[in-house]
């Protein structure tokens, strides 16, 4: 069975470390799973004035987390959290209030920084979030990657081969993970 995965990545910048780290995810993970983006780049800053009459960009958002089968996160830490756009992306499709567009839509968390933690302290308070917006996340295995100069390509390919191995199997196991969660929630949802 072929699982759609959707990915945020939670850095908006045009050299992200963190989106390379994706490119690399979706080269190494089983054919069993395709990739889309899901872009948070032009959400406004959520308020819950808009939930009366949802933006264009809020409810594309919630169409494209409607439209795959699970959600990965591949972001930075920002000052030990996650950063803002990722949370108010967050935000935005977890309401209006009755619509949230996380439950039960299997998720995983990686990141990548050149700090020694490899944003392990974002990660936690990412999955802090996600626990309250009723996603059942892979707990294991973590992935706390270090960003070394040259560990990635251009293209998203990974240079050391621990790494590469590392990375693979995280998304084998999630792969494993969608089919075990998907399996167990009953068929309206
Ligand atoms: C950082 N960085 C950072 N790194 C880290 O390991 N822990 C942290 O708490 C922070 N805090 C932080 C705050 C802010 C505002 C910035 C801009 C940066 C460094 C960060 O890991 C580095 O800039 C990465 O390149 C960010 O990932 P992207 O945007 O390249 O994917």
């Amino acid at each position: 069975t072929t699982h759609k995965v959707g990915y945020l990545v939670g850095s908006l910048s045009a050299k992200s470390i963190n989106r390379t780290l994706a490119t690399a995810l979706t080269r190494l993970a089983p054919s069993t799973l395709e990739f889309q983006e899901i872009p948070i780049r032009d959400l406004p800053l959520y308020n819950h004035d808009f939930d009366a009459d949802y933006p264009p960009e809020g409810r594309a958002l919630k169409d494209a987390i409607a439209s795959v089968d699970a959600i990965l996160f591949v972001t930075p830490e920002y000052n030990r959290s996650i950063p803002g756009a990722l949370k108010n992306a967050i935000d935005w499709a977890s309401r209006p209030w009755g619509t949230n567009s996380f439950t039960h839509k299997p998720s995983a968390v990686i990141g990548t920084s050149p700090g020694k933690i490899g944003t392990a302290v974002a990660q936690q308070s990412l999955r802090s979030v996600l626990s309250f917006c009723n996603s059942p996340q892979m707990n294991a295995p973590e992935a706390y990657i270090q960003f070394t100069p040259g560990l990635f390509g251009d293209d998203g390919e990974v240079t050391d081969s621990t790494t590469e191995k590392f990375l693979s199997d995280f998304m084998t196991d999630f792969a494993d993970f969608i089919g075990r969660v998907l399996a167990a929630l009953p068929q309206e949802r």
